[in-house]
């Protein structure tokens, strides 16, 4: 279960959210647990998640080791700190700051090489659901940006499939529609990786996941976890969800 908390919360509230949501979460065995922060907040993070049962992930990272590349940061510098995860082609990165398929596959070697677990998310807008091509999308978004991983590296990672329309709108895919798309992607893993690989690589669903709709998308087998955006943001909330 993790959560994308986006461009939002200080270092002071991430603190405080840690506060509120570590005795709620402490009994949660089931399920990792990772709160996804903004990059400055990332020590705070890992700081106030020590001996807990949360870990913390970035929301991106660059893929050289070092250099100069301004306003960048790289996969060591987050290792360093204690960040564990990091989420990778988010449809928001893809859409306003120019991710491709290419620098997916880029930042996920980058990831694995230096420690992180990414989370790499794929997903259809709106347009292409409609017009049929979810199943293309998601094929192009795989063959691009996650086949290119050997075996080993492929077994560190997760897939978030995020339908674009579903992201921050109140809009969720049903859990049939989730489960569809999930078993395609499955099937995408399974003849790139074979049957084991597919049956053990965790696909979560991602967009307007909800306390009051987690119980019914988790009650599709094919979906294995959930990355929660605006519904991370508050303790209590995320803390319901988690424990679905
Ligand atoms: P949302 O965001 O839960 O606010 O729809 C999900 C995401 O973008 O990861």
């Amino acid at each position: 279960m993790a959560g994308n908390w986006k461009m939002y919360k200080t270092a002071g509230e991430t603190t405080a959210f840690f506060e509120k949501i570590l005795p709620l979460v402490a009994l949660s065995t089931h399920c990792d647990i990772v709160i996804a922060a903004p990059f400055v907040n990332l020590p705070a993070a890992v700081a106030a998640a020590a001996g807990s049962r949360v870990e913390v992930g970035a929301q991106n990272l660059y893929w050289a080791k070092e250099g100069a590349y301004t306003g960048e940061v790289s996969g060591p510098m987050l290792s360093a700190i204690g960040c564990r995860w990091v989420i990778i082609g988010h449809s928001e990165r893809r859409q306003y700051f120019g991710e491709t398929e290419e620098t997916v596959l880029k930042r996920t070697k980058a990831a694995l090489e230096h420690g992180l677990r990414p989370i790499v998310c794929v997903g259809e807008r709106l347009k292409e659901r409609e017009s049929g091509n979810t199943d293309q999308v998601l094929q192009t978004q795989f063959e691009g940006g996650i086949a290119g991983l050997s075996e080993a590296e492929f077994a560190k990672v997760t897939i978030a499939y995020e339908p674009v329309w579903a992201i921050g709108t109140g809009k969720t895919a049903t859990p049939d529609m989730a489960a569809d798309a999930h078993r395609f992607l499955r099937g995408l893993v399974s003849a790139k990786y074979g049957a084991e690989a597919a049956s053990r690589t965790r696909i979560l669903y991602g967009g307007s996941v909800k306390p009051d709709n987690v119980k019914g998308l988790m009650a599709q087998p094919e979906i294995d976890g959930a990355l929660v955006g605006g519904a991370s943001l508050d303790a209590a909330s995320f803390a319901t969800i988690v424990n679905f």
